[in-house]
């Protein structure tokens, strides 16, 4: 179904996104099939046309933020969960809640929500400069490659004046108090 939804190019994306949610979830002790479910679906609605999004919004009763409001991007993450439960009759809560925080991350992610978010960043077909090292990063501990993104998209959305929405900030503050209190220990 993602196929007849997606360009291609989305299409391969999405593949190769849940081919590295696969992998990352055999790495991590993650169900491997909701790891894959969730990859093919995550960006399912990416395409749609903003009133449909929007509609989506409504009918998964979604009332956003002020920073999610600005933030069109980010859209697309609640409206692919909203999809995915409404017109694919996906009922998994995990499965529903790593599509839905796959841009922003939040505080608290369960490993899926983890895998997915990272796996985003490090399908086959990415290729910025240090993709490789966010790969390996990612495989060593799961932790340390949500870090390693969350800074990327902080210093990227403070770099061109865009708002952070809170979860990303909830979910970075959770990460560095955590990471910090380790080192004091
Ligand atoms: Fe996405
Ligand atoms: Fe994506």
């Amino acid at each position: 179904m993602a196929k007849e939804v997606l360009s291609e190019k989305r299409f391969t994306h999405s593949l190769n996104v849940a081919k590295a949610a696969q992998e990352l979830a055999e790495f991590n002790h993650c169900d491997i099939e909701k790891a894959y479910i969730a990859g093919l679906l995550h960006d399912i609605t990416k395409e749609l046309p903003i009133e449909e999004q929007l509609k989506l919004l409504q009918i998964g009763n979604i009332e956003l933020t002020e920073a999610e409001k600005a933030s069109p991007a980010l859209w697309h993450s609640t409206t692919a969960a909203v999809y995915a439960k409404e017109n694919l009759g996906i009922e998994d809560e995990d499965i529903l809640n790593a599509i839905r925080y796959h841009t922003s991350g939040r505080a608290g992610m369960s490993t899926l929500e983890k895998v997915i978010y990272l796996a985003d960043s490090i399908s086959e077909e990415r290729h910025y400069h240090d993709v490789d090292e966010v790969r390996a990063a990612a495989k060593r501990n799961l932790n340390e490659g949500v870090m390693r993104k969350l800074k990327f998209a902080i210093n990227a959305l403070t770099a061109k004046d865009r708002p952070i929405c809170s979860n990303t900030i909830d979910a970075y503050n959770e990460l560095i108090l955590k990471q910090n209190n380790e080192r004091t220990k």
